[in-house]
């Protein structure tokens, strides 16, 4: 089906099942394109608490889909792709949790939002990565472990160095690829060039960095900059917003050569989007114990908007 054609089919759908399309920077463009609001992890969840619509389609992967379903219990939540799942998210074992948990009495478990509903009942709080820094630094204990992902754990433990943090060893396959050697070949093609990073980067990467934001603050720093160069360390779905926004400005990215894509948010296209609308699959049941996975989320967005 032409795209023109699955962008009517699916404008008719949204009025018709009163659903509003939600997309994360990562899924292809031309699923972004048809999506009534496109963002970072924190900006979805946030915003769908907002909404008034009987139905929310979440383009992205399971943990998104997940946090909104446990953020609005009463709505239906749907997500095109119900095999995009994203590999960090199951990177960490609850017995390495509890051991923690029995060393020190003043500690809050911290987790990513990049995590099952599963995980997340084991945690005290979630944060994402654009609130991570400031949620952490807002939490009264003084020992923090952060699951899963080491990367984003150890650049929060150098930004807020008051607090003793425990790593784990997860991480993101796509952005843990990233190559400082690459990174570097950039730089010296490119030596006017900003150097933008996403946390889940390792840390001789991130040491290239100008800046480090999750992908909506990326995005929103290289269209309010002067520079008109830009090497961006993250997944090439960022690039959309990017052009649409600083159409005209004359600027140019950069992405390693080796084209950082996550697999799973590719596989979130449009014509999934619309079979969705379509068909009505890819339901999101709310887990188990839906309370205790959702306090860490509403703890979050508690402490992010002190
Ligand atoms: P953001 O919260 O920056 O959008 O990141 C989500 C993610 O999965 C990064 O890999
Ligand atoms: Fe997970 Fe990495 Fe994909 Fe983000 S980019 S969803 S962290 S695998």
């Amino acid at each position: 089906m032409e795209m023109a054609e699955i962008a009517r089919r699916i404008a008719e759908l949204k009025r018709e099942k009163d659903a509003v399309v939600l997309a994360h920077y990562y899924v292809p463009a031309e699923t972004q394109a048809l999506a009534d609001y496109v963002g970072d992890s924190f900006y979805l969840a946030r915003l769908a608490k907002t909404l008034e619509s009987r139905t929310i389609v979440l383009c992205g992967v399971s943990f998104m889909a997940e946090s909104v379903k446990l953020l609005n219990p009463g709505r239906t939540v749907l997500m095109p792709e119900p095999a995009a799942d994203c590999p960090m998210a199951h990177m960490v074992q609850k017995a390495d949790v509890d051991r923690v948990r029995e060393r020190y009495d003043d500690l809050a478990v911290v987790a990513y939002v990049n995590t099952t509903a599963e995980i997340k009942r084991w945690a005290d709080v979630c944060v994402t990565s654009s609130n991570a820094i400031k949620v952490v630094s807002e939490l009264p204990q003084h020992n923090i472990l952060f699951i899963p992902d080491m990367n984003l754990g150890r650049y929060v433990a150098e930004q807020v160095p008051q607090k003793n943090v425990i790593l784990n060893r997860g991480y993101c396959p796509t952005h843990n690829r990233i190559a400082p050697a690459e990174v570097e070949a950039l730089e010296a093609e490119h030596p006017e060039a900003e150097v933008l990073a996403h946390p889940e980067c390792p840390q001789d990467v991130l040491w290239e960095a100008d800046y480090i934001g999750s992908t909506k603050q990326i995005i929103e720093h290289i269209a309010a900059s002067d520079k008109k160069e830009f090497i961006v360390l993250t997944v090439v779905g960022v690039a959309a917003e990017i052009e649409r926004l600083t159409q005209g400005q004359g600027k140019t990215i950069y992405f390693p050569a080796t084209r950082p894509v996550c697999p799973n948010m590719a596989m979130v296209t449009a014509q999934k989007l619309l079979e969705c609308l379509e068909r009505g699959t890819g339901q999101m049941e709310l887990p188990e114990d839906p309370d205790r996975a959702n306090a860490p989320l509403e703890r979050m967005l508690e402490l992010a908007a002190r």
